[in-house]
């Protein structure tokens, strides 16, 4: 890997003095390649935390919620939940994320024996679970009562205990520290769906799922921690950090991003510092800079990754109403230069909108991607379809815009430490449908596949530091589209 100030001179050359670039004005330049696009290794480290598919959702109430989170990390990415939402509720979507899928569930929803039947309905209905161990106060296993067990039960049964319906005699239970491998052996024998793991003592310590061991077979990418669980990030502000991080982590957030618009500055440098001392074992994400004074700054406080793009986002209207802001490239590229001397990484932040721009993103020297525009219109996105002019859109703004700034995350924004003052630095727009984030992801990441094989990049390492990145011209963009014919599909 090219150490810092080694990039290849046609690097330098592109990105020497005061004019910035962004998406459009550069493209890979092909290279000498022995890599198959379907052979290469996208993964990223970002902190504490591996991604197979480098792509991170935005934190935009109109973009990344539960149902979001879920879906970018079982295909290998991250969703970063938004803040525009009091810390308990924040918290409770992190919980949602975390329950979805579990390796073992180490803190299983459990029953006492002397719970009705309406309380099992209800505590199924509430957590949309199959199945729930039943419990003596002192954690001891007496039985469990599925789905099942109770399908044919008639209403007058529903006042009776759970022991009633419960299977106790020849439950079958294995001990802690049984592997998804060897659950899998002991359900398929047994033809059964749910695994209680017990201690010694014969309390209950865990439970392995048919569903969990299905997910895990299904997406194989997803981003797990420790216990098997989906990673989750969430963004966090500068007025009430303390507070929500401390929500946040009890419900096993993986990563906080700090989430505001100018991130070079005292109150955000206090945030990282307040998160890192409190919660060194969450992966902090300071931003957004485009400089590498930003970089430097953010990292001196304590970031483990940092964040970069200001005002490239397609609501974004802070270069028109601030005058500030810088072009993406040439922001990645700085920053990632800064970043390489602290061992760091970087999140490109803004303006994407095709799988080529995810490749110059990581040319340019980005360790991974946020993308809001291009999930906003996904079925996974919040909000409703809408059948405009014969065609279907989702509702997409900016966490700027006058609409969001009325939300909890206004203090994004200077402005918005003012309420009834603010200067909306975005805009309420629409996208239109964008199929599932399955397929869309399996675009993206497809894209990025291929792209890593003209720069014959094996990883991403190696897309960040090997590619070359060549200057063009109108005409040559002209070139880069479909040109001088009529486009009859352009899926
Ligand atoms: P894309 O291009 O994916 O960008 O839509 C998403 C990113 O844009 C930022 N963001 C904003 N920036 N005004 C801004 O200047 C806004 O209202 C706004 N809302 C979001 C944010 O960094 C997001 O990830």
């Amino acid at each position: 890997m090219a150490a810092t100030g080694e990039y290849l001179d046609p690097n330098k050359g592109l990105f020497a003095g005061s004019q910035a670039l962004t998406f459009d004005d550069v493209l890979v330049v092909p290279g000498y390649s022995e890599v198959l696009p379907d052979n290469v290794d996208t993964t990223a480290v970002l902190g504490g935390i591996e991604l197979r598919v480098p792509l991170i959702s935005a934190a935009m109430d109109t973009v990344t919620e539960a149902p979001l989170a879920i879906a970018m990390a079982r295909e290998g990415g991250i969703g970063i939940l938004h803040r525009n939402l009091t810390p308990a509720e924040q918290a409770e979507q992190v919980d949602l994320v975390k329950r979805a899928q579990a390796g073992m569930i180490s803190n299983p929803i459990s029953l006492p024996p002397t719970a009705t039947l309406d309380d099992a309905e209800t505590l199924m209905a509430t957590h949309k679970i199959s199945g729930v161990p039943i419990c003596e106060p002192d954690g001891r296993l007496v039985g469990i009562l599925t789905n099942r067990d109770i399908r044919f039960c008639t209403p007058d049964e529903y006042g009776q205990p759970v022991t009633d319906f419960m299977t106790s005699d020849g439950l079958v239970t294995a001990p802690v520290g049984t592997t998804l491998e060897g659950a899998k052996a002991v359900l398929h024998k047994y033809r059964i769906e749910k695994l209680p793991l017990v201690d010694g003592d014969g309390l209950l310590a865990g439970l392995i799922t048919v569903k969990d061991i299905d997910k895990r077979i299904e997406k194989p990418n997803a981003s797990l921690d420790a216990s098997g669980r989906l990673r989750v990030g969430a963004a966090i502000g500068v007025t009430d950090t303390a507070e929500r991080a401390d929500l946040l982590a009890q419900a096993g957030v993986d990563m906080l991003v700090i989430d505001t618009a100018h991130g070079h500055t005292a109150g955000v440098i206090e945030a990282v510092r307040t998160i890192k001392k409190g919660w060194p074992e969450i992966t902090v994400v300071g931003g957004n800079v485009v400089t590498a004074e930003g970089v430097d700054a953010l990292v001196e406080a304590g970031a483990d990754v940092v964040k970069v793009g200001v005002g490239a986002g397609s609501i974004c209207t802070t270069r028109i109403v601030a005058g500030a802001g810088m072009p993406q490239m040439t922001a990645i590229y700085e920053c990632a230069m800064a970043a390489r001397a602290h061992g760091v990484p970087i999140i490109a932040d803004g303006g994407v909108v095709t799988s080529g721009d995810i490749v110059k993103c990581f040319a340019a020297g980005a360790n991974a991607v946020m993308v809001g525009n291009l999930l906003a219109g996904t079925d996974e996105a919040p909000g409703d379809l809408e059948l405009v002019d014969g065609a279907m859109w989702k509702t997409y703004r900016g966490m700027g815009s006058a609409g969001a700034m009325r939300g909890r995350a206004a203090d994004r924004y200077g402005s918005g430490q003012t309420p009834g003052k603010h200067v909306p630095e975005g805009v309420e727009a629409r996208v239109r449908y964008a199929g599932s984030i399955s397929d869309l992801i399996g675009q993206m990441a497809g894209g990025l596949r291929s792209g890593m094989g003209y720069a014959g990049a094996a990883d991403i390492e190696e897309l960040r530091t090997r590619s070359r990145l060549v200057r063009i011209t109108q005409s040559g963009l002209r070139e880069s589209h479909p040109h001088d014919v009529a486009v009859m599909r352009d899926e």
